[in-house]
């Protein structure tokens, strides 16, 4: 089936807010180092921008995870697929994800990360969908909340295209 992608979120937009949240973090951990730990593959487009605008000193991991159970549906049951280079032991922390949608594989996660000691641990998200929300996660930085529709771009993909779109986007299938 052939599809196309209509124009949620705006380069310009995402790019506006990504600077507030920069800001904000830089407020935030003033006087101290961020660790940024990201979630590949979504995550990547999201955390490298947020990176570049944030004003105290960072340093960054990345891991990889994926969600047992059937494809569509994630089962909360997280296997690490790579795991961080680096101890979080007295690190302040932020996980900069692309979306939370179920929060099943967030608050494992997040659950699993906590036990590694860091000093602060926090949730960044580029986007939220509220209304799918099954386990309860808390956010800490939230880019957009956005309605329960499957979207694509600044990270996020379909059948793993559409990952370097620099806005967000509605996949709609033509028929
Ligand atoms: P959950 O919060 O455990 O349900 O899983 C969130 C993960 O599902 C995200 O990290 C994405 O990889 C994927 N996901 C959820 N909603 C979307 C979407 O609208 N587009 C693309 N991927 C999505
Ligand atoms: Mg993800």
């Amino acid at each position: 089936m052939a599809e196309h992608i209509r124009v949620l979120l705006p380069e310009e937009e995402v790019d506006a807010r990504i600077q507030e949240i920069g800001d904000q973090i830089s407020r935030d951990y003033a006087g101290k180092q961020v660790h940024l730990v990201c979630v590949l593959k979504g995550g990547s487009f999201f955390m490298c921008e947020l990176a570049k605008r944030i004003s105290v000193p960072v340093s960054l991991d990345f891991m990889s995870v994926s969600s047992y159970g059937s494809d569509t549906k994630s089962s909360g049951v997280v296997k690490i697929v790579k795991d961080l280079d680096e101890s979080l032991k007295d690190k302040d922390v932020v996980v900069v994800e692309d979306i939370v949608d179920s929060g099943r594989t967030l608050s494992y996660l997040l659950e699993m990360l906590r036990d590694r000691g860091p000093r602060s641990l926090r949730l960044c998200t580029l986007l939220d969908k509220p209304e799918r929300r099954v386990v309860e996660v808390k956010v800490d930085y939230t880019g957009f909340q956005i309605p329960d529709q499957f979207v694509v771009g600044y990270g996020l993909d379909y059948d793993q295209r559409y990952r370097n779109l620099p806005y967000i986007g509605v996949v709609e299938f033509d028929n």
